[in-house]
């Protein structure tokens, strides 16, 4: 097994030292139980159980049953097929949309920004080794973000010709339930650009991946698109990053798909096996329980990300925290900062602010790239040549280092969790840890991390009053 992500609590537990955290091992065990009681539960059949209406916990072993399909059926197994419309895609066109919003979009735009270059779509194709420019949309109602994305490719299919790699573009249009407003109006002017500049290669150039009821499932049956994925039921849509909603367009981006199913299946065998103390799961999960409880109330969890790449995994837990917690007045508020920018805008409320916050850092580990160093200039103007031997990964360190003494001496707790490095195995173990510990704290708190039943009252009436508007 390649190297894990660690979680370090020692900080959080210097500041507050009499939160109980060794002894909450039988709480959270029994929390773990729980979670494992409901996975089997779930893989007999139950998608609903006494205490959980929906039960949605196909995630868990979802990774680990993906690679085992993958090595009994080999070219048949979903990995195979969506390695194979991948490739297909890639081929075919040099700007890709995905389309799609919440659970539906996030963990690919985590993905994208986490393990693809930061430049990818200006570098050119040779570049980019023949992967297509990956764009976004579908995930906001924006007329002039659409118009303008929607101009950008219809130039470059005028620029290049429409017959060509160069000038063409496909659209994955991603949607669980398949009837999701902001994703089927997009849709809707990226079917229609497709049928447009492309009609002979409708069929071809257009990739829904759907649950196996609803509107976009029908319209893709009766449109006979060459590619449909399946979302599988009892997984919910914030859950299924690791389904074919994140690995298809994964896939597509040139993403190790099979090092990202091994991480997460990696990280579910840890979470079952390792004792309290030495499973980032319950750890994880313990110290933000722990804190949040009285006398201590640190109900604002700030992830705070090291480095631009991991911004995005941390959006992706905002929604996983907020839909999956946020429920009967309870639920820890999840904050994604960004460092070091944003000690320059927020470091100041986390450093002197209310002492209602735990901050994670998470730490990418070792940089992807050769560092970048600090040059030498012969009029030193801004006296920087003291530090020229330095790198600036060493001065990265040295912002962390610094960052946290600042708040262990104010008692500011603040955990760590250690990245080995931003590849596609710890990605996939960082979005299991996190969804695994979403569902635990559930347990803990007394609440169905499943369904998000407060987002339907805003769906409700925007509808009822846009039939007000047609009548
Ligand atoms: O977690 C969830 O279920 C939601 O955030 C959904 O992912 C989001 O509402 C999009 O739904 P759908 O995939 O059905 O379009």
């Amino acid at each position: 097994m390649s190297e894990l992500i660690r979680y370090q609590p020692d900080a959080a537990l210097s500041a507050v030292p009499d939160t109980g955290f060794p002894q909450a091992s039988a709480e959270l065990l029994a929390a773990r139980k729980a979670v494992l009681r409901d996975t089997q539960a779930f893989a007999d059949g139950a998608f609903e159980t006494e205490s959980k209406q929906p039960l949605d916990a196909g995630f868990v072993d979802w990774p680990q049953q993906l690679l085992e399909d993958m090595k009994r059926n080999g070219a048949a197994s979903l990995i195979a097929q969506i390695e194979q419309c991948a490739a297909r895609l890639r081929g075919a066109v040099d700007s890709v949309v995905v389309l799609g919003i919440g659970g539906s979009y996030m963990g690919m735009r985590a993905m994208f920004e986490a393990l693809c270059d930061p430049w990818h779509n200006e570098l050119d194709r040779a570049a980019r080794q023949d992967v297509p420019a990956i764009y976004f949309e579908g995930w906001n109602v924006d007329s002039d973000q659409q118009r303008a994305l929607l101009r950008l490719l219809q130039s470059r299919a005028s620029r290049h010709g429409r017959d060509t790699v160069a000038g063409r573009t496909a659209v994955i249009v991603i949607s669980k339930s398949g009837g999701t407003l902001e994703t089927a109006i997009a849709f809707r002017n990226f079917r229609a650009f497709i049928e447009h500049n492309f009609p002979d290669e409708i069929r071809n150039l257009i990739v829904p991946v759907t649950g196996d009821a609803g509107k976009l499932r029908n319209l893709a049956e009766n449109a006979g698109y060459e590619d449909v994925f399946s979302i599988p039921d009892g997984i919910g849509g914030r859950f299924s990053v690791l389904t074919a909603v994140g690995l298809l367009p994964a896939a597509v981006a040139g993403i190790n798909i099979r090092r990202l199913l091994q991480g997460a299946a990696d990280m579910t065998e840890h979470f079952r096996e390792a004792d309290f103390g030495a499973n980032a799961v319950l750890d994880y999960t313990a110290m933000g329980h722990l804190l949040e409880q009285p006398p201590f109330g640190m109900t604002t969890r700030v992830l705070s990300t090291w480095g631009s790449r991991l911004e995005a995994v941390g959006l992706w837990y905002d929604q996983l925290l907020s839909e999956s917690l946020g429920k009967a007045e309870k639920g820890a508020t999840p904050l994604t900062g960004v460092n070091t920018r944003d000690l320059h805008s927020r470091g100041q409320q986390h450093q002197d602010g209310r002492r209602d916050k735990l901050i994670t850092n998470l730490l990418p580990g070792a940089p992807s790239q050769e560092p970048l160093g600090i040059p030498s200039q012969k009029d030193d103007a801004d006296e920087l040549n003291r530090f020229s031997g330095l790198s600036v990964p060493e001065i990265l360190q040295a912002a962390i280092a610094g960052t946290n003494q600042a708040y262990a001496k104010d008692k500011r707790p603040t955990a760590d969790l250690i990245l080995p490095a931003i590849t596609e195995h710890s990605v996939g173990q960082l979005f299991q840890l996190l969804m695994l510990a979403t569902v635990t704290e559930g347990e803990l708190i007394g609440v169905n991390p499943y369904g998000q039943p407060g987002v339907e009252d805003y769906k409700n009436n925007m509808m009822s009053i846009l039939q007000q508007q047609i009548c």
